[in-house]
């Protein structure tokens, strides 16, 4: 395929979306709106001024300006807007389906009330599947970095909205927070019946997936990256088709990998591992999930085939219903046959 190919190929693929961090698709633009109309100073002077501070060496740091743009976000309209800046993006990039993860710590610990972040959320959330036809799920994610207990309490101020979330997540700053530190609270969600996900193995070291896997009983590794460099391991999550939610270019920007052309992906797949592709934080990382399959499909000289099943594994790998699933994996194959039929007419 020439390059412009597969630009047109993976812009018009059916796909979801399975990691994607509302926190994180704040465009600076939106950010300094909003900071203005709340009459809060952000550090910096201009959009392009908090552009160039967007060069980070790892997680952490990328962590500490993510923290402080989310600062800004006080009224339910912000976090309705957020959210819907978000979803007119990946509507015009042919996500069809996307499963969202939400920080309430992040503002519940500046004093905004649970109700205000979720109710803004939920609010666009509906908004979107309704007038773009984008379906949903919404993952409540524990700050690891913080304690037990506070997860705990973040739990139970889930509680009265439990219906509107499908599944608990564990992300921040990986290293030295082991999910050992929650196995508690994430049995805890899973008796009351929601599902669970972790950030593992992105910085942190493959133990931490082990330990994702067995005490967290994780239905999907979010990253997963570090899994390569235990044999057994990989042996595992391919065996139980465990799905693994990549974010290509966030680990570029964090420096979890030198080189996009040595971005693992490429033997994820060779090794049979469910992969997903997918965009992390996409303000701060320079590009949504078309962005995100283009760096790899070129970076790895990845095939149709290979996109295909990237597209399709979005579907199998998410929490929508066996029926919904088998729906828009035949959407994605439709696309595909098409694709064919043009180019064998060309
Ligand atoms: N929170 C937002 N993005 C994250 C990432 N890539 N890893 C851990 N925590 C995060
Ligand atoms: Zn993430």
């Amino acid at each position: 395929m020439s390059q412009s190919d597969i630009e047109k190929f993976i812009a018009g693929i059916p796909k979801a979306e399975l990691h994607l961090h509302i926190e994180g698709t704040f465009e600076p633009e939106l950010m300094f709106e909003i900071a203005a109309r709340n009459s809060i100073k952000l550090k910096y002077n201009s959009v392009d001024e908090l552009r160039a501070a967007y060069n980070f060496n790892n997680l952490q740091e990328f962590l500490d300006i993510y923290y402080s743009g989310a600062n800004v976000l006080i009224k339910e309209k912000d976090f309705y807007d957020l959210t819907w800046a978000y979803l007119q993006k990946i509507h015009a990039q042919h996500v069809l389906h996307t499963e969202i993860f939400f920080d309430p710590q992040t503002h519940t610990s500046r004093g905004i009330s649970f109700d205000t972040v979720i109710t803004g959320i939920r609010r666009a959330l509906e908004d979107g599947r309704e007038k773009l036809g984008i379906s949903y799920r919404l993952i409540l994610s524990f700050l690891r970095h913080l304690s037990e207990a506070d997860a705990f309490k973040t739990l139970e101020e889930a509680l009265p909205y439990q219906s509107w979330i499908t599944a608990i997540g564990l992300d921040s700053s990986e290293k030295g927070h082991p999910p050992t530190k929650f196995e508690r609270v994430f049995t805890k969600a899973r008796e009351l019946g929601f599902l669970t996900v972790a950030h593992a193995g992105e910085e942190g070291p493959p133990e931490y997936v082990w330990e994702a896997l067995n005490l967290l009983n994780v239905s999907r590794i979010d990253h997963g990256n570090r899994s390569l460099e235990d044999q057994n391991l990989v042996e595992e999550l391919a065996k139980r088709q465990m799905p693994l939610t990549v974010c290509p270019l966030s680990n570029l920007k964090l420096k979890v990998v030198k080189d996009i052309r040595q971005h693992p992906l490429a033997e994820m797949l060779r090794k049979n591992l469910m992969v997903t592709v997918n965009s992390d934080d996409p303000a701060y990382f320079g590009g949504y999930i078309n962005e995100n399959y283009l760096a790899v499909a070129k970076a790895l000289n990845l095939t149709a085939e290979q996109i295909l099943l990237l597209a399709k594994n979005s579907f199998k790998a998410s929490f929508l219903s066996e029926a919904d699933k088998i729906d828009l994996i035949e959407k994605t194959d439709n696309y595909y046959r098409k694709y064919l039929e043009n180019n064998s007419l060309n």
